[in-house]
């Protein structure tokens, strides 16, 4: 595997709830190289997200380590997981999380102009995003005034400006009718793996999971290849 690939080793993370310890993590490996599609699978609460949300330098684990597109992600502080969540990373969440009083155009815009993009190549680039994902003409538009499909689709946008090499997905399709999940699925194996961007996808659907590379489940905090 090349350094711009991903390497989880031996990931350990538990949480304290109350006085209660919950072991999410017990040892978790992943590999992935550039370009391919991973699939993680697992019952609800087994730890998906936790294992996203340490990839993407969104919390911290307790050991083992995390190299993700040439970063150290367990080692970088702050500054060095702002650049890493900004110009490494791009996530698409179950809840798009779009700002409601921005538009379609400016969610998708937003990290670009925290990477120091200027406003007018920040617009065009957004502008050429939302056609990818046939939402241009609804550029305009507020979230509120968007279909839970679209929202996702404006989401997927956001989450490739920075033309990340590594793309996280939670659930992409989840709340979604099979309508926009085909379209929201294509979209995402279109825009990532298709054009050599890695792709960790979670998800409860089997037809979703059986389009990545490889498929694995997570059960008892470990990975296990299916
Ligand atoms: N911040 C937190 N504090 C305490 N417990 C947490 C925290 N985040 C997650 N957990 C617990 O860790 C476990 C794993 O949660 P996680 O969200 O990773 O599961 P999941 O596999 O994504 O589930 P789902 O499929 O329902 O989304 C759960 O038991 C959850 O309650
Ligand atoms: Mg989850």
């Amino acid at each position: 595997m090349s350094e711009q690939g991903i390497w989880v080793e031996s990931v350990y993370k538990t949480y304290l709830s109350g006085s209660e310890e919950i072991k999410v993590l017990r040892n978790a490996n992943l590999r992935a190289s550039i370009g391919e599609s991973v699939a993680v699978v697992g019952a609800s609460g087994c730890g998906k997200s936790t294992l996203l949300n340490l990839i993407g330098g969104l919390d911290r684990l307790d050991s083992g380590f995390i190299r993700a597109c040439g970063y150290e992600v367990d080692k970088l502080n702050e500054k060095g997981l702002t650049a890493y969540r900004s110009k490494g990373v791009g996530f698409v969440f179950q809840f798009h999380y779009l700002l409601k009083d921005f538009t379609a155009l400016e969610n998708v815009m937003l990290p670009a102009l925290m990477a120091g993009i200027a406003n007018r190549e920040a617009k065009k680039d957004a502008e050429v995003l939302l056609e990818r994902v046939r939402m241009g003409d609804r550029a305009p538009h507020f979230p509120a005034q968007l279909s839970g499909g679209e929202r996702q689709r404006v989401a997927l946008a956001r989450a490739l400006i920075n033309n990340p090499s590594l793309v996280l997905a939670d659930e992409p399709t989840g709340n979604l009718d099979e309508y926009h999940k085909s379209i929201v699925s294509n979209l995402l194996f279109s825009e990532t793996a298709e054009s050599g961007k890695m792709l960790i996808l979670v998800t409860h659907s089997q037809d979703l999971a059986s389009r990545a590379d490889r498929c694995l489940r997570l059960s008892e905090g470990r990975l296990v290849q299916i």
